[in-house]
């Protein structure tokens, strides 16, 4: 798995957090995970690691619920579609997750979170 850049720009006050062993997230898998006290879904995307807020932007329903298949993350309460790789909208359009930093460092994927 290699590092990846930054989804979206995080505020100054974030900091790296360790989050999972690289060897615990296969390509193609989804796993919660909480990084100081922040529940994160990790998503190995065609072998980047993406890192989102655990709660979908329509009724904060648990993402991890969900399924993800073919770089397509679906929540299963009213099946909103979110690109895995940018966490844009796909259905509806107009929405996006909240993502975070994610980088693999020394076997270790870490989160940037306030
Ligand atoms: Fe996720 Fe409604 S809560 S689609």
């Amino acid at each position: 798995m290699k590092a990846v850049a930054p989804v979206n720009d995080a505020p100054a006050t974030t900091a790296w957090r360790p989050a999972l062993a690289e060897a615990e997230l296969w390509e193609g898998d989804m796993t919660p995970v909480v990084v100081g006290g922040t529940s994160v879904l990790l998503l190995n995307v065609d072998g980047e690691v993406r890192a989102y807020l655990n709660r979908c932007p329509h009724q904060e329903w648990a993402l991890d619920e969900g399924e993800f298949e073919d770089g397509t993350l679906t929540c299963s309460r009213h099946l909103w579609e979110f690109d895995a790789r940018s966490g844009g909208g796909i259905n509806p359009a107009d929405c996006a997750l909240v993502s975070y930093r994610a980088k693999v460092e020394g076997g270790t994927i870490w989160v940037a979170v306030t």
